[in-house]
């Protein structure tokens, strides 16, 4: 009896004083995770191209290269020409580039005297960015090809898998599974890619626009009958 009387009288007095306490340590608790979270960010930003928060994101190559130009069929997105109108995109097929995507794990991104068979001839002689290309590719001739250290846009953890082939031949033998289109493409392997990348060949620079997280991987290999095993995608 008298210990039950004893115990409503502290508890009732002390709730203000509790509430206040909670307030002030879920305050500072919050500030601090606030804290961590900023750092994270501002790490995230500028040490690695890995999605932190926001996963759309792109900077400067060191060749400022536009899909648009070469892999869009659309005027708006294409060529300007000399006298201001608009020419169509080269239409170019993402496999003609990345060569290896239908075979192999890496998509691959061509050497830069690949793009000089090219643009040893195409393009204006004193285009800055085709310079710096005509640079690297040594088309003048004395010193070798130097390699272009393009900035990776996408990359999973070291600890995961991916391997596009099997990726790209099982969307293109289930279009009703491709998510998005290329330039309203939505079947062939180039007509593929949209699913995990958006429509490249609408973007002036490649960003990353699925956050293509452990949740996506996995959902979709259970909807599709793939593996989801540890060790499927794990090292
Ligand atoms: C003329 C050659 C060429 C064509 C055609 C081309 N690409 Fe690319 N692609 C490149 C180069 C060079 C890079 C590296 C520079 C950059 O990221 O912009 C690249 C980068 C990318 C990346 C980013 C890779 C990363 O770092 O994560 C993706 C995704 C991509 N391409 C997809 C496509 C798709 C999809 C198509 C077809 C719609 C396509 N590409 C057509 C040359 C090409
Ligand atoms: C099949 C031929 C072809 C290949 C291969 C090719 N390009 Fe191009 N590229 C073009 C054409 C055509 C243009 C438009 C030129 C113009 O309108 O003056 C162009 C334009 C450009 C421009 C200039 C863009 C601008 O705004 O002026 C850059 C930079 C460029 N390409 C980089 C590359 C790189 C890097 C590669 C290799 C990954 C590459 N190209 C491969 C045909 C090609
Ligand atoms: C199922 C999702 C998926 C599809 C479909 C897909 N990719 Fe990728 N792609 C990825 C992932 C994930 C990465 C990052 C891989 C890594 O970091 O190991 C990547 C990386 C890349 C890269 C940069 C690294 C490399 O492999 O050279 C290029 C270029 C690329 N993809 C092009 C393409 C093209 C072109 C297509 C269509 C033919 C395509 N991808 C279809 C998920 C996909
Ligand atoms: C659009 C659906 C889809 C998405 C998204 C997807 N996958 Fe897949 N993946 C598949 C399918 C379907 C297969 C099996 C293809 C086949 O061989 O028939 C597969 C196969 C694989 C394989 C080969 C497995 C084996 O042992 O044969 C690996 C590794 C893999 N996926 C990793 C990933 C990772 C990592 C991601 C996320 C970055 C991812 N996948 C996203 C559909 C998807
Ligand atoms: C279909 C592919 C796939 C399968 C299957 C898969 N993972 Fe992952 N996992 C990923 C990818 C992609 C990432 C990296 C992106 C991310 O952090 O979500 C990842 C990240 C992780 C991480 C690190 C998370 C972090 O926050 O850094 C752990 C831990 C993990 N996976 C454990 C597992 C375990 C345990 C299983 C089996 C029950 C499993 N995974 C199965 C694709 C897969």
């Amino acid at each position: 009896m008298a210990s039950e009387i004893d115990k409503s009288k502290p508890e009732s007095s002390s709730i203000p004083k509790l509430l206040v306490l909670v307030l002030a340590t879920g305050g500072l608790g919050v500030t601090a995770v606030m804290g961590v979270v900023a750092a994270f960010v501002i790490t995230g930003w500028i040490g690695q191209p890995v999605p932190v928060l926001g996963f759309e994101q792109t900077f400067d190559q060191p060749i400022n290269f536009p899909h648009t130009i070469h892999a869009s069929l659309s005027p708006e997105l294409g060529r300007i020409a000399a006298d201001g109108t608009n020419l169509e995109g080269l239409g170019l097929d993402c496999t003609f580039c990345h060569r290896t995507v239908t075979t192999q794990a890496n998509a691959g991104v061509p050497a830069v005297g690949f793009c000089a068979t090219c643009h040893q001839v195409i393009g204006a002689a004193d285009n800055p960015e085709l310079t710096i290309l005509r640079d690297a590719a040594d088309i003048v001739g004395d010193n070798g090809p130097e390699p272009v250290n393009w900035r990776r846009v996408h990359r999973l953890p070291d600890h995961v898998r991916f391997v596009h082939e099997p990726h790209i031949r099982y969307l293109t033998q289930n279009p009703d599974v491709v998510n998005g289109t290329t330039s309203g493409v939505k079947e062939g392997p180039a007509g593929v890619c949209s699913t995990c990348h958006g429509d490249v060949a609408a973007m002036e620079q490649v960003e990353q626009v699925e956050p293509l997280k452990m949740g996506q991987c996995v959902d979709c290999h259970r909807d599709n009958g793939a593996p989801t095993d540890c060790v499927a995608c794990h090292y």
